[in-house]
């Protein structure tokens, strides 16, 4: 029930937005967009007489991926594709049968050519068979004809080989189901590689045979057995998925060293950590016992995870431990080394020495640059768009993340302007080939089970674009028509970003008024960037339940993005102020306005979170209100009155400001053009349009940290 009714809230928002643009009808739906795409003018209809035919049906994932495939097209449109050629085909055409691991370099690339009689998808690989069918079940659509695949002809590829999302299960831990569902999103947007961070200060979440105090002492009894990671390589692998663990060293390892608190820097005890931040605890580089502990887990590690790559993190170790140990500092002098760094570079290669030994690859965060490192271990780059530049520049592999951090709840427009190798990169020619792609970072620390799909999607299906499609593919709101789209599919692949279950409050009946108000009004407003959620609320730690306002809402509201574009639609529209426009306007702020009135009314008592909340409320509600006293000005021609004008005014600057709810108003932008409006009503006949716009656009501030 809450999910139909948050589609159909939603539906609205994405129709009011699909008739302003211009020429939209018609595009494809595709995300990411294909390398090359031809459009016809037929359909090949989906009904009962269609089949599918796979001419290599030894292909064991092949046929997997195929009935993963029907099942998709029954789930929506109700047809049974028959598993064999019916009067219309799928055909599916593979040259080789991939029978091992995906791992990096795979060929990706598939044919597939639509027309009324049939379709045809051929591919080099099985992988590339699998991409196909990812596009196959977004290009199915319904009109008044009924189900069917549009006429087209597509060539593609992906643009980078390492398109990535990392899922961090050790600061909140999350179970098996949740990877299962994301990478079932990762399979529909073409993403390649799962990056598993496994273990944190938080929690050590994986089981060690060799040394299960690890995960006895270091995780509250939340980590993956070892059957579980092997189904989740296979769950994958089935998806044409690498699965790449983490383990981060030397730093970011208090769970370790609750077992083992003798290995570390200082003398310890040491107990999991539940707050946030950069914490001292390390591993003493000097004890030689450290790396038989490394040498023994790694090679188990090794063993249980296929990919030829192995992440040793390397980031964000703050020296503290070591410069308080004087052996440790005597050591430093006595080898010659350079400080503290110098110590994590002679740590790195006892490591890499390690993972060689075990058959691995290393991949680490870009701390870990050193001219040393061996050739071919890959650097993640996550402090600065620099840092891929300065890795290519020594010679090594790199991937990015500096940019498409999710965690830090910035738009999809952010994240798919961030390219990593723009037309203008700084980048020499044989730089640009070690650029291997990128990875979205699903940190975990605001994040749990009821709400991570909520952050990863469909925000990493932009994502996903800029790493698979090609560079001139940057059309922003193309992508957000598409990714509307996009999101709806992900939901029906089983991602969770739309499940309302996730907002409640003990005490509220979700079915009450104030359970959908409480919907609604999470619908609207988009939790605080960066790490500023931090900053405004302290207290909370890895044990705080997650039921606040800001857990609820999304990254972004395409609910409010779709208004702040109808507003400008209808401000900037020729002639006479458009009244049916007006009403849907209208109609829209006072749903919202409504819904948040009643979560102001809902019991506070005592409770700093619902007072926070109730604040967020009676904000939403005010600019709500302004929005249509402003529209009421507009519509009557007159310019708004002083009074209303300043209780706009207050209503957007408290609108503004930061609170313990920690949440961020994102409809203050279609409110500020309302009110730059109904401050000069005749501006509108008066200037010429660009001017207008210009003018309108000003009224918007720009946040420092969303340039
Ligand atoms: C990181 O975000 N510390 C890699």
């Amino acid at each position: 029930m809450f999910h139909s009714d948050r589609i159909a809230r939603r539906a609205a928002g994405v129709v009011i937005l699909l008739g302003l643009l211009a020429g939209g009808a018609g595009a494809h739906e595709l995300m990411p967009a294909p390398a090359d795409i031809t459009e016809g003018a037929g359909r090949l209809t989906v009904d009962a007489a269609l089949g599918v035919a796979v001419d290599r049906p030894e292909d064991a994932r092949l046929r997997a991926g195929v009935a993963r495939w029907t099942e998709s097209i029954r789930l929506r449109s109700g047809v049974a594709v028959a598993t064999a050629r019916g009067a219309a085909a799928v055909e599916i055409k593979t040259a080789a049968v991939r029978v091992g691991m995906p791992t990096l370099g795979d060929d990706e690339t598939y044919t597939l050519a639509i027309d009324e009689h049939g379709a045809v998808l051929s591919a080099p690989t099985t992988t590339g068979a699998l991409r196909g069918l990812a596009t196959l079940t977004q290009l199915l659509q319904k009109d008044d004809h009924g189900w069917f695949l549009p006429a087209v002809v597509i060539k593609d590829g992906p643009r980078f080989p390492w398109r990535g999302l990392l899922i961090d299960v050790a600061r909140h831990w999350e179970p098996e189901e949740v990877i299962e569902r994301n990478l079932d999103g990762m399979a529909l947007v073409k993403l390649n590689v799962l990056h598993l961070h496994l273990t944190e200060n938080q929690g050590f979440r994986i089981e060690s045979k060799l040394y299960p105090q690890l995960q006895e002492l270091g995780s509250d009894g939340k980590y993956f057995t070892q059957d579980q990671i092997r189904h989740i390589i296979a769950y994958a692998a089935d998806r044409g998925i690498r699965v790449v663990p983490e383990f981060d060293l030397p730093g970011h390892t208090t769970s370790w060293l609750v077992a083992y608190p003798e290995l570390g820097s200082a003398p310890g005890p040491y107990s999991i950590e539940r707050h946030w931040g950069v914490f001292d605890p390390v591993f003493d580089p000097t004890n030689p016992k450290v790396y038989e502990l490394l040498d023994g887990f790694l090679g188990e590690m090794a063993e249980l995870f296929p990919d030829d790559y192995l992440h040793i993190g390397g980031d964000e170790h703050n020296g503290v431990q070591w410069t308080a140990n004087p052996r440790i500092q005597q050591f430093i002098r006595d080898h010659g080394l350079k400080g503290n760094e110098g110590l994590q570079t002679y740590f790195n290669r006892k490591l890499q020495a390690i993972l060689a030994r075990h058959g691995k690859k290393m991949i680490g965060w870009d701390e870990i640059l050193q001219p040393d490192l061996p050739p071919g271990t890959v650097i993640q780059s996550w402090r600065g768009p620099a840092g891929l530049a300065d890795a290519v520049g020594h010679g090594f592999p790199a991937i990015l993340s500096n940019g498409y951090y999710i965690d830090l709840n910035y738009s999809a427009a952010q994240h798919y302007r961030n390219d990593p190798l723009p037309a203008d990169t700084p980048i020499p020619p044989a730089g640009q080939k070690l650029v291997l792609g990128g990875e979205a970072t699903m940190w975990g620390e605001w994040v749990t089970p009821s709400d991570i799909d909520t952050r990863i999607w469909p925000r990493t299906a932009a994502i996903a674009e800029r790493l698979w499609s090609p560079r001139s593919v940057t059309d922003v709101e193309d992508m957000y028509r598409r990714l509307a789209i996009a999101d709806l599919r992900l939901a029906e692949a089983g991602t969770h970003q739309d499940d309302e279950s996730r907002i409640r409050v003990p005490g509220v009946d979700p079915a009450s008024p104030t359970g959908a108000a409480l919907r609604t009004l999470a619908s609207v407003v988009q939790p605080v960037t960066h790490y500023k959620r931090g900053g405004l609320q302290p207290d909370v730690t890895q044990l705080s339940p997650p039921n606040d306002l800001a857990d609820w809402c999304k990254p972004e509201s395409l609910e409010a993005r779709s208004f702040n574009q109808s507003v400008k639609a209808w401000l900037l529209a020729d002639g006479a102020l458009d009244v049916a426009g007006a009403n849907q306007l209208r109609a829209q702020l006072i749903l919202w306005g409504r819904a948040s009135e009643l979560v102001v009314r809902a019991p506070v008592a005592g409770n700093p979170i619902a007072q926070a909340r109730a604040k967020a409320a009676a904000t939403q509600a005010a600019l709500c209100q302004t929005g249509l006293d402003c529209m009421a000005a507009l519509l009557s021609g007159q310019r708004i009155g002083p009074s209303q004008n300043q209780e706009a005014t207050d209503a957007l600057a408290v609108a503004a400001k930061p609170t313990a709810a920690a949440v961020v108003f994102p409809t203050t932008d279609g409110v500020h053009l309302l009110l730059a409006a109904a401050e000069d009503p005749s501006a509108r006949d008066r200037l010429p349009r660009q001017e207008w716009a210009a003018q309108l656009q000003k009224s918007i501030p720009v946040q420092p940290d969303d340039e």
